[in-house]
Protein backbone atom coordinates (compact mmCIF):
# COMPACT_ATOMS: atom_id res chain seq x y z
CA UNK A 1 0.00 0.00 0.00
CA UNK A 2 1.40 3.43 -0.96
CA UNK A 3 2.81 5.81 2.45
CA UNK A 4 1.16 8.79 2.99
CA UNK A 5 4.55 10.35 2.80
CA UNK A 6 5.12 9.20 -0.90
CA UNK A 7 1.79 10.84 -1.82
CA UNK A 8 3.23 14.12 -2.25
CA UNK A 9 6.63 12.75 -3.94
CA UNK A 10 3.81 11.36 -6.53
CA UNK A 11 1.38 13.98 -6.60
CA UNK A 12 1.18 15.28 -10.19
CA UNK A 13 2.45 12.38 -11.58
CA UNK A 14 1.24 8.81 -10.29
CA UNK A 15 -2.50 9.48 -8.96
CA UNK A 16 -5.35 7.96 -11.21
CA UNK A 17 -7.45 10.76 -10.63
CA UNK A 18 -5.48 14.04 -12.03
CA UNK A 19 -6.98 14.44 -14.51
CA UNK A 20 -10.51 13.55 -13.93
CA UNK A 21 -13.23 16.17 -15.19
CA UNK A 22 -14.93 16.28 -11.33
CA UNK A 23 -13.63 18.55 -8.67
CA UNK A 24 -13.34 17.48 -5.45
CA UNK A 25 -16.53 18.24 -3.08
CA UNK A 26 -15.11 21.09 -0.36
CA UNK A 27 -18.38 20.02 2.20
CA UNK A 28 -18.42 16.63 1.71
CA UNK A 29 -18.60 14.65 5.60
CA UNK A 30 -16.65 11.97 6.46
CA UNK A 31 -16.30 8.89 4.22
CA UNK A 32 -15.79 5.43 4.88
CA UNK A 33 -13.32 2.66 3.07
CA UNK A 34 -14.38 -0.24 3.63
CA UNK A 35 -12.36 -3.54 1.99
CA UNK A 36 -9.32 -0.94 2.76
CA UNK A 37 -6.92 -4.11 3.64
CA UNK A 38 -7.89 -4.97 -0.17
CA UNK A 39 -6.82 -4.90 -3.90
CA UNK A 40 -9.48 -1.76 -4.93
CA UNK A 41 -9.84 -0.40 -1.02
CA UNK A 42 -6.03 0.13 -1.15
CA UNK A 43 -5.49 1.99 -4.56
CA UNK A 44 -8.43 4.09 -3.55
CA UNK A 45 -7.08 5.59 -0.24
CA UNK A 46 -4.28 7.75 -1.81
CA UNK A 47 -6.54 9.01 -4.04
CA UNK A 48 -8.98 10.46 -1.78
CA UNK A 49 -6.62 11.29 0.87
CA UNK A 50 -4.53 13.80 -1.81
CA UNK A 51 -8.30 15.31 -2.72
CA UNK A 52 -8.62 16.17 0.72
CA UNK A 53 -10.92 14.32 1.96
CA UNK A 54 -11.41 12.98 5.32
CA UNK A 55 -10.93 9.23 5.07
CA UNK A 56 -11.78 6.74 7.34
CA UNK A 57 -10.28 3.09 6.83
CA UNK A 58 -11.95 0.07 7.83
CA UNK A 59 -10.02 -2.87 8.32
CA UNK A 60 -10.68 -6.53 9.94
CA UNK A 61 -6.68 -6.79 11.76
CA UNK A 62 -2.90 -5.84 11.68
CA UNK A 63 -4.38 -2.35 12.70
CA UNK A 64 -1.24 -1.22 13.93
CA UNK A 65 0.25 -1.56 10.55
CA UNK A 66 -2.34 0.42 9.10
CA UNK A 67 -1.43 2.88 11.43
CA UNK A 68 2.42 3.04 11.03
CA UNK A 69 1.26 3.92 6.79
CA UNK A 70 -1.42 5.99 7.40
CA UNK A 71 -0.32 8.02 11.21
CA UNK A 72 -3.00 10.80 10.21
CA UNK A 73 -6.06 8.62 9.28
CA UNK A 74 -8.76 7.71 11.17
CA UNK A 75 -8.77 4.03 10.90
CA UNK A 76 -11.16 1.43 12.77
CA UNK A 77 -10.94 -2.00 13.31
CA UNK A 78 -14.17 -3.91 12.46
CA UNK A 79 -15.32 -7.18 10.84
CA UNK A 80 -18.59 -6.49 8.79
CA UNK A 81 -19.92 -10.03 10.45
CA UNK A 82 -20.28 -8.23 13.63
CA UNK A 83 -23.10 -5.67 13.80
CA UNK A 84 -21.39 -3.64 17.07
CA UNK A 85 -18.24 -3.25 15.60
CA UNK A 86 -19.75 -1.90 11.86
CA UNK A 87 -21.85 0.13 14.25
CA UNK A 88 -18.39 1.83 15.49
CA UNK A 89 -17.50 1.80 11.81
CA UNK A 90 -20.15 3.94 10.59
CA UNK A 91 -20.88 6.02 13.44
CA UNK A 92 -20.63 9.83 12.07
CA UNK A 93 -19.92 8.88 8.48
CA UNK A 94 -21.37 10.47 5.40
CA UNK A 95 -20.76 8.46 2.90
CA UNK A 96 -19.28 4.85 2.40
CA UNK A 97 -17.96 2.96 0.14
CA UNK A 98 -18.67 -0.94 0.03
CA UNK A 99 -15.52 -3.07 -1.23
CA UNK A 100 -15.64 -6.18 0.81
CA UNK A 101 -15.45 -8.78 -0.82
CA UNK A 102 -15.00 -12.86 0.66
CA UNK A 103 -13.33 -14.82 -2.10
CA UNK A 104 -10.48 -15.46 -0.08
CA UNK A 105 -12.99 -18.15 1.73
CA UNK A 106 -13.20 -20.21 -1.18
CA UNK A 107 -15.68 -21.50 -4.17
CA UNK A 108 -17.52 -23.31 -0.43
CA UNK A 109 -17.86 -20.41 1.51
CA UNK A 110 -17.46 -16.94 -0.13
CA UNK A 111 -21.24 -16.38 -1.08
CA UNK A 112 -23.03 -17.10 2.15
CA UNK A 113 -20.36 -14.75 3.97
CA UNK A 114 -20.87 -12.02 1.50
CA UNK A 115 -24.63 -11.80 1.49
CA UNK A 116 -24.98 -12.07 5.17
CA UNK A 117 -22.01 -8.53 5.73
CA UNK A 118 -24.03 -6.89 3.27
CA UNK A 119 -26.96 -7.27 4.72
CA UNK A 120 -25.68 -6.85 8.16
CA UNK A 121 -23.90 -3.52 5.89
CA UNK A 122 -27.28 -2.34 5.10
CA UNK A 123 -29.02 -2.51 8.06
CA UNK A 124 -26.55 -0.62 10.17
CA UNK A 125 -25.78 1.84 7.35
CA UNK A 126 -29.42 2.77 7.46
CA UNK A 127 -29.36 2.61 11.13
CA UNK A 128 -26.50 5.39 11.14
CA UNK A 129 -28.26 7.53 9.01
CA UNK A 130 -25.41 7.35 6.34
CA UNK A 131 -26.13 9.54 3.48
CA UNK A 132 -24.80 7.17 0.60
CA UNK A 133 -22.94 3.58 -0.40
CA UNK A 134 -21.32 3.31 -3.18
CA UNK A 135 -20.39 -0.40 -4.22
CA UNK A 136 -18.21 -1.67 -6.92
CA UNK A 137 -19.66 -4.72 -8.29
CA UNK A 138 -19.57 -6.93 -11.10
CA UNK A 139 -21.05 -6.95 -15.00
CA UNK A 140 -23.67 -10.16 -15.56
CA UNK A 141 -26.95 -10.12 -17.33
CA UNK A 142 -28.69 -11.51 -14.34
CA UNK A 143 -31.88 -12.85 -16.86
CA UNK A 144 -29.28 -15.63 -17.87
CA UNK A 145 -27.42 -18.22 -15.19
CA UNK A 146 -24.50 -16.48 -14.18
CA UNK A 147 -21.46 -18.26 -12.49
CA UNK A 148 -21.60 -17.86 -8.69
CA UNK A 149 -18.74 -15.36 -8.68
CA UNK A 150 -20.78 -13.29 -10.52
CA UNK A 151 -24.19 -14.16 -9.49
CA UNK A 152 -23.48 -12.79 -6.19
CA UNK A 153 -21.85 -9.56 -6.61
CA UNK A 154 -25.13 -8.70 -8.28
CA UNK A 155 -27.12 -10.18 -4.97
CA UNK A 156 -24.58 -8.39 -3.08
CA UNK A 157 -26.34 -5.02 -4.61
CA UNK A 158 -29.76 -6.35 -4.34
CA UNK A 159 -29.18 -6.56 -1.15
CA UNK A 160 -27.42 -3.08 -0.33
CA UNK A 161 -30.46 -1.62 -2.72
CA UNK A 162 -32.90 -2.81 -0.16
CA UNK A 163 -31.78 -0.61 2.19
CA UNK A 164 -33.17 3.45 2.48
CA UNK A 165 -29.88 4.66 2.13
CA UNK A 166 -29.16 5.59 -1.22
CA UNK A 167 -26.67 3.04 -3.46
CA UNK A 168 -24.63 4.06 -6.25
CA UNK A 169 -23.42 0.75 -8.04
CA UNK A 170 -20.20 0.39 -10.44
CA UNK A 171 -20.32 -2.73 -12.29
CA UNK A 172 -17.43 -3.86 -13.66
CA UNK A 173 -15.49 -7.23 -15.75
CA UNK A 174 -12.16 -8.38 -15.43
CA UNK A 175 -9.79 -5.39 -14.11
CA UNK A 176 -6.28 -5.43 -15.27
CA UNK A 177 -3.87 -3.75 -13.43
CA UNK A 178 -0.25 -5.05 -11.62
CA UNK A 179 -1.22 -7.16 -8.56
CA UNK A 180 -4.94 -7.75 -10.21
CA UNK A 181 -5.09 -11.85 -9.86
CA UNK A 182 -7.16 -12.01 -13.35
CA UNK A 183 -3.82 -10.25 -14.53
CA UNK A 184 -1.52 -12.29 -12.92
CA UNK A 185 -3.46 -15.20 -13.99
CA UNK A 186 -3.02 -14.16 -17.86
CA UNK A 187 0.20 -12.85 -17.96
CA UNK A 188 1.83 -16.31 -16.16
CA UNK A 189 -0.05 -18.00 -18.52
CA UNK A 190 1.35 -16.70 -21.25
CA UNK A 191 4.80 -16.52 -20.40
CA UNK A 192 5.52 -19.29 -18.70
CA UNK A 193 3.76 -21.88 -21.26
CA UNK A 194 4.82 -22.09 -25.02
CA UNK A 195 1.91 -23.96 -25.61
CA UNK A 196 -1.90 -22.82 -23.68
CA UNK A 197 -5.36 -25.16 -24.16
CA UNK A 198 -7.92 -22.86 -23.11
CA UNK A 199 -11.62 -23.91 -23.02
CA UNK A 200 -14.48 -23.45 -25.40
CA UNK A 201 -16.10 -20.79 -23.62
CA UNK A 202 -12.79 -18.76 -23.77
CA UNK A 203 -14.47 -17.63 -26.69
CA UNK A 204 -17.02 -15.68 -24.58
CA UNK A 205 -16.86 -11.42 -24.55
CA UNK A 206 -15.32 -9.46 -22.08
CA UNK A 207 -14.46 -5.69 -21.56
CA UNK A 208 -12.04 -5.99 -19.30
CA UNK A 209 -11.06 -2.39 -17.84
CA UNK A 210 -8.13 -0.53 -16.15
CA UNK A 211 -7.31 -0.12 -12.59
CA UNK A 212 -7.22 3.33 -13.27
CA UNK A 213 -10.28 3.67 -14.68
CA UNK A 214 -11.95 1.85 -11.98
CA UNK A 215 -10.21 4.17 -9.28
CA UNK A 216 -11.22 7.62 -11.60
CA UNK A 217 -15.33 5.77 -11.96
CA UNK A 218 -15.12 5.28 -7.85
CA UNK A 219 -13.77 8.80 -7.03
CA UNK A 220 -15.90 10.21 -9.95
CA UNK A 221 -19.45 8.93 -8.66
CA UNK A 222 -18.44 10.46 -5.14
CA UNK A 223 -17.70 14.07 -6.77
CA UNK A 224 -20.51 13.77 -8.90
CA UNK A 225 -23.80 13.56 -6.69
CA UNK A 226 -26.27 13.41 -9.44
CA UNK A 227 -24.84 9.44 -10.17
CA UNK A 228 -26.35 9.22 -6.21
CA UNK A 229 -28.90 5.95 -7.06
CA UNK A 230 -27.70 4.88 -10.43
CA UNK A 231 -26.46 1.41 -11.81
CA UNK A 232 -23.57 1.97 -14.05
CA UNK A 233 -21.74 -0.25 -15.99
CA UNK A 234 -17.59 0.45 -16.46
CA UNK A 235 -15.59 -1.24 -18.92
CA UNK A 236 -12.34 -0.02 -20.94
CA UNK A 237 -12.46 0.84 -24.34
CA UNK A 238 -12.28 -3.32 -26.36
CA UNK A 239 -14.57 -5.54 -25.95
CA UNK A 240 -12.43 -8.91 -26.92
CA UNK A 241 -12.53 -12.58 -26.54
CA UNK A 242 -10.87 -14.08 -23.68
CA UNK A 243 -8.43 -16.09 -25.90
CA UNK A 244 -7.94 -12.41 -28.05
CA UNK A 245 -6.76 -11.24 -24.29
CA UNK A 246 -4.51 -14.18 -24.06
CA UNK A 247 -3.60 -13.23 -27.81
CA UNK A 248 -2.77 -9.51 -27.31
CA UNK A 249 -0.56 -10.18 -23.92
CA UNK A 250 1.80 -12.68 -25.82
CA UNK A 251 2.23 -10.29 -28.38
CA UNK A 252 3.26 -7.48 -26.10
CA UNK A 253 5.62 -9.53 -24.50
CA UNK A 254 6.58 -10.95 -27.68
CA UNK A 255 6.17 -14.73 -26.93
CA UNK A 256 5.45 -16.86 -29.32
CA UNK A 257 3.22 -19.07 -27.24
CA UNK A 258 0.42 -20.94 -29.32
CA UNK A 259 -2.91 -20.24 -27.60
CA UNK A 260 -5.34 -23.31 -28.94
CA UNK A 261 -9.18 -24.44 -28.14
CA UNK A 262 -9.54 -27.36 -26.48
CA UNK A 263 -12.82 -28.59 -25.40
CA UNK A 264 -11.63 -31.74 -23.77
CA UNK A 265 -11.43 -30.60 -19.92
CA UNK A 266 -13.73 -29.56 -17.65
CA UNK A 267 -13.26 -25.80 -16.86
CA UNK A 268 -12.41 -27.01 -13.00
CA UNK A 269 -9.25 -28.84 -14.49
CA UNK A 270 -8.51 -25.54 -16.38
CA UNK A 271 -8.64 -24.05 -13.13
CA UNK A 272 -6.34 -26.37 -11.64
CA UNK A 273 -3.67 -26.42 -14.19
CA UNK A 274 -3.92 -22.62 -14.14
CA UNK A 275 -3.25 -22.10 -10.41
CA UNK A 276 0.11 -24.76 -10.72
CA UNK A 277 1.35 -22.39 -13.62
CA UNK A 278 0.32 -18.75 -11.68
CA UNK A 279 0.52 -17.39 -8.48
CA UNK A 280 -3.05 -17.44 -7.87
CA UNK A 281 -4.40 -20.63 -5.71
CA UNK A 282 -6.75 -22.82 -6.79
CA UNK A 283 -9.66 -22.00 -4.56
CA UNK A 284 -9.46 -17.80 -6.25
CA UNK A 285 -8.73 -19.77 -10.06
CA UNK A 286 -11.99 -21.86 -9.93
CA UNK A 287 -13.94 -19.17 -8.51
CA UNK A 288 -12.59 -17.18 -11.34
CA UNK A 289 -12.50 -18.96 -14.21
CA UNK A 290 -15.80 -20.30 -13.67
CA UNK A 291 -16.90 -17.29 -15.04
CA UNK A 292 -15.70 -17.34 -17.95
CA UNK A 293 -18.75 -19.25 -19.35
CA UNK A 294 -20.73 -15.69 -19.09
CA UNK A 295 -20.06 -12.49 -21.32
CA UNK A 296 -19.32 -9.50 -19.35
CA UNK A 297 -19.96 -6.80 -21.68
CA UNK A 298 -21.38 -2.88 -20.77
CA UNK A 299 -24.71 -3.36 -21.70
CA UNK A 300 -25.26 0.54 -20.68
CA UNK A 301 -22.90 3.53 -21.02
CA UNK A 302 -24.48 6.43 -19.10
CA UNK A 303 -21.56 6.82 -17.05
CA UNK A 304 -19.82 8.50 -19.91
CA UNK A 305 -23.00 11.43 -19.40
CA UNK A 306 -21.83 11.60 -15.79
CA UNK A 307 -17.82 11.18 -16.06
CA UNK A 308 -16.52 11.31 -19.11
CA UNK A 309 -12.87 10.27 -20.12
CA UNK A 310 -11.67 7.79 -22.61
CA UNK A 311 -11.01 4.83 -20.64
CA UNK A 312 -7.65 2.96 -21.43
CA UNK A 313 -7.86 -0.22 -24.26
CA UNK A 314 -6.60 -2.85 -23.04
CA UNK A 315 -2.96 -3.21 -24.41
CA UNK A 316 -2.86 -0.33 -22.42
CA UNK A 317 -3.78 -1.15 -19.36
CA UNK A 318 -1.72 -3.99 -19.52
CA UNK A 319 1.56 -2.22 -20.69
CA UNK A 320 0.83 0.29 -17.35
CA UNK A 321 0.55 -2.97 -15.69
CA UNK A 322 3.68 -3.89 -16.46
CA UNK A 323 5.40 -0.20 -16.00
CA UNK A 324 4.59 -0.75 -12.72
CA UNK A 325 5.84 -4.00 -11.94
CA UNK A 326 9.15 -3.06 -13.85
CA UNK A 327 9.14 0.27 -11.27
CA UNK A 328 8.37 -1.63 -8.30
CA UNK A 329 5.26 0.16 -8.05
CA UNK A 330 2.43 -2.57 -7.25
CA UNK A 331 0.79 -0.89 -3.84
CA UNK A 332 -1.66 -3.45 -3.76
CA UNK A 333 -2.55 -6.82 -4.69
CA UNK A 334 -4.95 -9.67 -5.03
CA UNK A 335 -2.51 -11.49 -2.11
CA UNK A 336 -2.87 -8.64 0.85
CA UNK A 337 -6.56 -9.04 1.74
CA UNK A 338 -6.53 -11.91 4.08
CA UNK A 339 -9.34 -12.84 6.97
CA UNK A 340 -7.70 -13.37 9.90
CA UNK A 341 -9.67 -15.72 10.97
CA UNK A 342 -7.87 -17.66 8.30
CA UNK A 343 -7.29 -20.98 9.52
CA UNK A 344 -3.44 -19.99 9.39
CA UNK A 345 -3.53 -16.43 10.66
CA UNK A 346 -3.38 -17.62 14.65
CA UNK A 347 0.28 -15.54 15.78
CA UNK A 348 2.77 -16.95 17.52
CA UNK A 349 2.64 -14.87 20.02
CA UNK A 350 -1.10 -15.94 20.09
CA UNK A 351 -0.11 -19.37 21.10
CA UNK A 352 -1.57 -20.69 24.72
CA UNK A 353 1.25 -22.79 25.40
CA UNK A 354 4.77 -22.64 24.25
CA UNK A 355 5.95 -23.87 20.81
CA UNK A 356 7.00 -27.68 20.90
CA UNK A 357 9.09 -28.13 18.26
CA UNK A 358 11.97 -25.55 17.57
CA UNK A 359 15.27 -25.18 15.65
CA UNK A 360 17.97 -22.80 15.57
CA UNK A 361 20.82 -22.25 13.87
CA UNK A 362 23.27 -18.64 14.19
CA UNK A 363 26.35 -17.14 13.58
CA UNK A 364 28.62 -14.23 14.78
CA UNK A 365 29.21 -11.39 12.68
CA UNK A 366 30.90 -7.91 12.27
CA UNK A 367 28.79 -7.13 9.12
CA UNK A 368 26.22 -3.86 10.55
CA UNK A 369 22.74 -4.67 11.68
CA UNK A 370 21.42 -2.50 8.73
CA UNK A 371 23.14 -4.50 6.05
CA UNK A 372 22.13 -8.13 7.80
CA UNK A 373 18.71 -7.07 7.91
CA UNK A 374 18.43 -5.32 4.14
CA UNK A 375 19.81 -9.07 2.85
CA UNK A 376 17.08 -10.61 4.81
CA UNK A 377 14.45 -8.97 3.88
CA UNK A 378 15.70 -9.52 0.61
CA UNK A 379 14.58 -13.11 0.69
CA UNK A 380 11.90 -14.76 -1.51
CA UNK A 381 10.45 -14.25 -4.60
CA UNK A 382 12.60 -13.36 -7.85
CA UNK A 383 16.03 -13.35 -5.60
CA UNK A 384 14.72 -17.17 -4.31
CA UNK A 385 16.10 -18.30 -1.18
CA UNK A 386 19.76 -17.27 -1.14
CA UNK A 387 20.83 -21.24 -1.35
CA UNK A 388 19.63 -24.42 -2.50
CA UNK A 389 16.84 -22.92 -4.00
CA UNK A 390 15.85 -25.84 -6.07
CA UNK A 391 14.32 -27.51 -2.63
CA UNK A 392 12.29 -24.50 -1.81
CA UNK A 393 10.91 -24.67 -5.44
CA UNK A 394 10.27 -28.61 -5.13
CA UNK A 395 8.26 -27.71 -2.06
CA UNK A 396 6.59 -25.16 -3.33
CA UNK A 397 5.39 -27.45 -6.43
CA UNK A 398 4.22 -30.10 -4.02
CA UNK A 399 2.15 -27.15 -2.49
CA UNK A 400 0.45 -26.33 -5.43
CA UNK A 401 -0.13 -29.76 -6.36
CA UNK A 402 -2.27 -30.36 -2.88
CA UNK A 403 -3.98 -27.07 -3.42
CA UNK A 404 -1.97 -25.03 -1.43
CA UNK A 405 -0.45 -21.38 -1.86
CA UNK A 406 3.08 -22.78 -3.37
CA UNK A 407 6.00 -20.20 -3.85
CA UNK A 408 4.83 -18.81 -6.81
CA UNK A 409 3.03 -15.77 -5.08
CA UNK A 410 6.08 -14.21 -5.49
CA UNK A 411 6.75 -10.60 -3.37
CA UNK A 412 4.60 -7.66 -4.25
CA UNK A 413 8.07 -5.37 -4.00
CA UNK A 414 11.60 -6.08 -4.19
CA UNK A 415 12.47 -3.22 -1.48
CA UNK A 416 9.85 -3.07 0.55
CA UNK A 417 8.31 -5.28 3.14
CA UNK A 418 5.46 -4.70 5.43
CA UNK A 419 3.36 -7.00 7.82
CA UNK A 420 1.04 -8.83 5.83
CA UNK A 421 3.41 -9.28 3.23
CA UNK A 422 3.38 -12.53 1.16
CA UNK A 423 6.49 -14.01 0.42
CA UNK A 424 6.19 -17.08 -1.66
CA UNK A 425 4.21 -19.63 1.01
CA UNK A 426 5.03 -17.67 3.74
CA UNK A 427 3.07 -14.35 5.15
CA UNK A 428 4.80 -11.35 7.12
CA UNK A 429 3.73 -11.43 10.59
CA UNK A 430 6.37 -9.48 12.74
CA UNK A 431 9.13 -6.63 11.13
CA UNK A 432 11.09 -4.84 13.64
CA UNK A 433 13.46 -2.46 11.89
CA UNK A 434 17.26 -3.96 11.78
CA UNK A 435 16.19 -6.52 14.66
CA UNK A 436 13.81 -8.93 13.65
CA UNK A 437 11.42 -10.56 10.79
CA UNK A 438 8.91 -13.33 11.72
CA UNK A 439 6.98 -15.02 8.86
CA UNK A 440 4.40 -17.64 9.35
CA UNK A 441 3.92 -20.51 6.71
CA UNK A 442 0.80 -20.88 4.91
CA UNK A 443 1.75 -23.59 2.89
CA UNK A 444 0.06 -27.03 3.68
CA UNK A 445 1.52 -28.70 6.74
CA UNK A 446 0.20 -30.99 8.93
CA UNK A 447 0.58 -28.26 11.94
CA UNK A 448 1.88 -24.15 12.34
CA UNK A 449 4.61 -23.17 11.36
CA UNK A 450 7.07 -19.94 12.24
CA UNK A 451 10.41 -19.01 10.33
CA UNK A 452 12.27 -15.91 12.95
CA UNK A 453 15.08 -14.28 11.74
CA UNK A 454 17.17 -11.88 14.37
CA UNK A 455 19.65 -9.72 15.09
CA UNK A 456 21.17 -9.27 18.41
CA UNK A 457 24.07 -6.33 18.89
CA UNK A 458 26.80 -6.94 20.85
CA UNK A 459 29.76 -4.12 21.75
CA UNK A 460 31.61 -4.82 17.67
CA UNK A 461 30.02 -7.59 16.63
CA UNK A 462 26.36 -8.95 15.87
CA UNK A 463 24.92 -12.30 16.56
CA UNK A 464 22.54 -13.36 13.48
CA UNK A 465 19.96 -16.31 13.80
CA UNK A 466 17.11 -18.04 11.91
CA UNK A 467 14.45 -20.00 14.05
CA UNK A 468 11.89 -22.19 12.73
CA UNK A 469 9.08 -22.95 15.27
CA UNK A 470 6.44 -25.82 14.64
CA UNK A 471 3.18 -26.83 16.49
CA UNK A 472 1.26 -29.93 15.79
CA UNK A 473 -1.04 -32.28 17.78
CA UNK A 474 -1.42 -35.30 15.13
CA UNK A 475 1.50 -38.28 14.70
CA UNK A 476 1.64 -37.72 11.07
CA UNK A 477 2.51 -33.75 12.27
CA UNK A 478 5.37 -34.85 14.10
CA UNK A 479 6.58 -37.53 11.78
CA UNK A 480 7.02 -34.53 9.31
CA UNK A 481 8.96 -32.45 11.50
CA UNK A 482 11.66 -35.39 12.46
CA UNK A 483 11.57 -36.73 8.75
CA UNK A 484 12.56 -33.07 7.61
CA UNK A 485 14.57 -31.80 10.49
CA UNK A 486 18.22 -33.00 8.65
CA UNK A 487 16.90 -31.22 5.89
CA UNK A 488 16.12 -27.84 7.96
CA UNK A 489 19.21 -28.55 9.24
CA UNK A 490 21.11 -27.91 5.91
CA UNK A 491 18.85 -25.04 4.53
CA UNK A 492 18.76 -23.22 7.10
CA UNK A 493 22.93 -23.40 8.15
CA UNK A 494 22.77 -22.53 4.58
CA UNK A 495 21.06 -19.86 4.45
CA UNK A 496 22.11 -17.69 7.15
CA UNK A 497 25.18 -18.32 6.07
CA UNK A 498 24.31 -16.55 2.72
CA UNK A 499 22.48 -13.84 4.67
CA UNK A 500 25.79 -13.14 5.85
CA UNK A 501 28.00 -13.84 3.07
CA UNK A 502 25.59 -11.24 0.73
CA UNK A 503 25.15 -8.54 3.96
N1 LIG B 1 -10.22 -7.17 -8.34
C1 LIG B 1 -10.91 -7.31 -9.46
O1 LIG B 1 -10.36 -7.73 -10.50
C2 LIG B 1 -12.37 -6.93 -9.49
C3 LIG B 1 -13.07 -6.99 -10.73
C4 LIG B 1 -14.39 -6.59 -10.77
C5 LIG B 1 -15.05 -6.19 -9.62
N2 LIG B 1 -14.36 -6.16 -8.42
C6 LIG B 1 -15.11 -5.80 -7.22
O2 LIG B 1 -14.39 -4.90 -6.41
C7 LIG B 1 -14.71 -5.12 -5.04
C8 LIG B 1 -13.42 -5.15 -4.24
O3 LIG B 1 -12.65 -6.24 -4.75
P1 LIG B 1 -11.11 -6.46 -4.40
O4 LIG B 1 -10.48 -7.07 -5.58
O5 LIG B 1 -10.52 -5.25 -3.78
O6 LIG B 1 -11.23 -7.59 -3.28
P2 LIG B 1 -10.11 -8.07 -2.25
O7 LIG B 1 -8.76 -7.62 -2.64
O8 LIG B 1 -10.35 -9.54 -2.07
O9 LIG B 1 -10.50 -7.32 -0.91
C9 LIG B 1 -11.67 -7.65 -0.22
C10 LIG B 1 -11.71 -6.83 1.04
O10 LIG B 1 -12.88 -7.19 1.79
C11 LIG B 1 -12.50 -7.32 3.14
N3 LIG B 1 -13.43 -8.17 3.85
C12 LIG B 1 -13.81 -9.43 3.53
N4 LIG B 1 -14.70 -9.88 4.44
C13 LIG B 1 -14.85 -8.90 5.35
C14 LIG B 1 -15.61 -8.78 6.54
N5 LIG B 1 -16.39 -9.78 7.00
N6 LIG B 1 -15.54 -7.62 7.25
C15 LIG B 1 -14.73 -6.62 6.83
N7 LIG B 1 -13.98 -6.67 5.72
C16 LIG B 1 -14.05 -7.80 4.99
C17 LIG B 1 -11.11 -7.92 3.08
O11 LIG B 1 -10.48 -7.75 4.33
P3 LIG B 1 -9.33 -8.79 4.86
O12 LIG B 1 -8.03 -8.32 4.30
O13 LIG B 1 -9.41 -8.67 6.33
O14 LIG B 1 -9.70 -10.15 4.35
C18 LIG B 1 -10.50 -7.07 1.97
O15 LIG B 1 -10.07 -5.84 2.47
C19 LIG B 1 -15.51 -6.42 -4.98
O16 LIG B 1 -16.88 -6.15 -4.83
C20 LIG B 1 -15.28 -7.05 -6.35
O17 LIG B 1 -16.36 -7.82 -6.83
C21 LIG B 1 -13.04 -6.52 -8.35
Amino acid sequence: MIKQSEIDIIRGKELFCNDLPSKPLAKLGKILITGASGYIGGRLIPELVARGYDVRLMVRGNIEAYQAIWPNLDIVEADALNVEQLRGALEGIDTAYYLIHSLHLGPQEFEAADITVAGNFRTVAQEQGIKRIIYLGGLGDKRIPLSSHLRNRIEVADELLMGKVPVTILRAAIIIGSGSASYEIILHLVTKLPLILIPRVSINKCQPIGIRDVIKYLVGVLEVPETCRHNFDIGGRDVLTYKRMLEILANIQNTKTAIILCPLFTIRFYAYLASLITPVPNAITQILMKGLKNEVVCLDNSIKDYIPFKPLSYAEAIINAMNREDQEKVYTRWSDAYPPDHELAIKLNELDKDVPYTTKYSLITRKTAFSLFTSICKIGGKEGWFHSNWMWRLRGALDKILLGVGTSRGRKSYFQLEINDVIDFWRVEDIKQNRRLLLRAEMKLPGKAWLEFNIKNGEDRRKLSVMAYYDTASYFGKAYWYILLPFHHFIFKKLIDAIERRS
